[in-house]
């Protein structure tokens, strides 16, 4: 502080006083508010009502695009995981497309998408965003179902930066759903939160261990779970939050 006070003076110097402050006061906030959570057993931020609300009022201006930590980094999970994982020409789902950050991907290669989000405003900007492709639909859901969608009729699932925000409940009706409608054979790819927010990035109280036994309990086979892969000589992060992707199987 010594040499900041030298070289900025005592006006900037207050303000960056303040700043540690604050940010310390906010992350001591963050943890009790997660241990809060847990122990009332509550559904903080990530409520269905929560989840409709927030992402409605999102100011989606940039697309979704303010989550891709680096062009490099989408690149990457595009050829490395979501093509590797998603069948070319398939009936592909897709749950909370926001504005479409990897939907664009996901039309091009489907046979047919669906793309299902609990907010209306995300599937209106996507029917606009993707008006001219025939071979792709958007649904609003209930937060927790998959809706129209016949039983085994989906090859692939696709689910970036949703299930994050969805808590353990609601995940497991989706899980149920997905068993529903994917066929024996089908993948799906699914990134989720880790330890459930305890280092930071306001995840869901839906951990890793919890989707590993939803999964398995509705006879899933887990092929991966990763929390970061090898491209060449770069090793890429899901997110700095300690985030996972889980890969399964439906094995029929
Ligand atoms: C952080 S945004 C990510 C959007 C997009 N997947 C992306 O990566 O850019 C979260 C998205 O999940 C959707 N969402 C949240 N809870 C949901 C739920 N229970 N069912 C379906 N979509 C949900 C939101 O409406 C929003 O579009």
């Amino acid at each position: 502080m010594r040499t900041a006070l030298l070289e900025n003076g005592f006006f900037w110097t207050t303000h960056l006083i303040l700043y540690y402050a604050a940010s310390s006061i906010a992350d001591s906030v963050y943890t009790r508010m997660n241990q809060l959570r847990t122990k009332r057993d509550l559904p903080g931020i990530h409520s269905v009502a929560m989840n409709r609300e927030i992402w409605r009022s999102w100011d989606w201006e940039s697309g979704g695009e303010e989550w891709t930590p680096s062009v490099e980094w989408k690149k990457s999970l595009t050829d490395s995981v979501l093509l590797k994982y998603m069948t070319k020409g398939g009936r592909i789902l897709e749950v909370g497309p926001g504005a479409g950050r990897w939907t664009e991907t996901l039309q091009k290669i489907a046979g047919h998408l669906i793309a299902i989000d609990i907010s209306d405003r995300c599937i209106e900007i996507c029917k606009r965003k993707f008006a001219g492709c025939d071979n792709a639909e958007f649904l609003v859901s209930n937060g927790s179902e998959v809706p129209l969608v016949e039983d085994d009729s989906i090859d692939s699932i696709w689910s970036f930066d949703v299930f994050v925000h969805i808590n353990a409940p609601e995940a497991g009706e989706y899980v149920k759903e997905f068993k529903r409608v994917l066929r024996a054979g089908g993948h799906a790819a699914i990134h989720h939160g880790q330890d459930g927010g305890v280092h930071g990035g306001w995840r869901s109280n839906l951990t890793s261990k919890t989707f590993r036994a939803i999964l398995e309990a509705n006879g899933f086979r887990i092929l991966t779970q990763f929390a970061e892969w090898r491209d060449g000589e770069q090793v890429f992060k899901i997110s700095q939050y300690g985030d996972l992707l889980t890969v399964f199987e439906n094995p029929g």
